[in-house]
């Protein structure tokens, strides 16, 4: 990692849309699983590459509300490497001050992701500087409509800044700047709140192969990017 790095403005929470394991093994002749197998390891070394540069909130979207529609064995082959994800990088989120918090609705989740979810969860929790939030069961329409659900069962009253009070993980903020790797121009329903103004960047590289320098290049593409939030400059 070259050490010279810098940019005249850096994001302090970044997103990911992790697209693209499923084409990246099918273009290596491999099952699906195996895309999410070495897509799962690249969630550590860009988490890493990305506290490093000074990005203190990455947000990754790991599982939709949506993702259940897949078959079966892929659902079970995500949730398995969920699992070992939250068990493996536990003691390496330690070493690295790292906070892991999971956001979405874990209800449907097995009890033993769940435990490995609380676990990470709680052997994390004091660090404050670098969190990584994974959205697991996460999706944008959902995390809404609990948020307001909430407020109405408090009797508390429904307004733009009570539902972003209310949202899951409300107190990381919004999104400076939100990438989608695989190729797709959409957003299937992450931060679907948060993301009101948080710049966009779709690239045509796969999951697997986004790398530190594919990072860095996001970086260097936000730094050149004109916030406005409605008004003229
Ligand atoms: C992203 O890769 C991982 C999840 C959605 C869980 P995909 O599995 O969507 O891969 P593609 O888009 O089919 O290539
Ligand atoms: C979005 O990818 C969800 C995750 C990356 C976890 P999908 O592959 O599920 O999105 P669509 O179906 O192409 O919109
Ligand atoms: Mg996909």
């Amino acid at each position: 990692m070259d050490s010279d790095f810098s940019v005249s403005k850096l994001p302090s929470h970044v997103g990911i849309i992790m697209d693209g394991n499923g084409r990246w093994a099918n273009l290596r002749g491999k099952p699906r699983s195996f895309g999410h197998k070495i897509g799962s390891k690249n969630v550590e070394t860009i988490a890493r590459h990305a506290f490093s540069r000074g990005i203190k909130t990455l947000t990754l979207f790991a599982f939709s509300s949506e993702n259940w529609l897949r078959p079966k064995d892929e659902v079970e082959e995500l949730m398995r490497l969920l699992e070992r994800y939250m068990n493996k990088f536990r003691s390496s989120a330690v070493e690295n001050k790292m906070r892991i918090v999971v956001s979405g609705d874990r209800s449907p989740l097995s009890d033993s992701l769940i435990r490995a979810i609380e676990k990470t969860e709680k052997a994390t929790e004091s660090f404050r500087d670098r969190t990584l939030i994974l959205a697991v069961n996460y999706g944008g329409r959902q995390e809404i409509v609990y948020a307001v659900n909430k407020l109405i069962s408090e009797g508390k009253p429904v307004t733009e800044s009570s539902v972003s009070e209310y949202l899951y993980t409300a107190p990381f903020g919004e999104p400076d700047l939100i990438i989608r790797t695989g190729g797709e121009i959409r957003i299937s329903n992450f931060l679907l709140y948060q993301g009101a103004y948080s710049e966009l960047l779709f690239t045509d590289v796969l999951w697997p192969d986004f790398n530190e320098t594919e990072f860095d290049k996001a970086l260097i593409n936000y730094s050149g990017r004109n916030r406005r939030f409605g008004k003229v400059e």
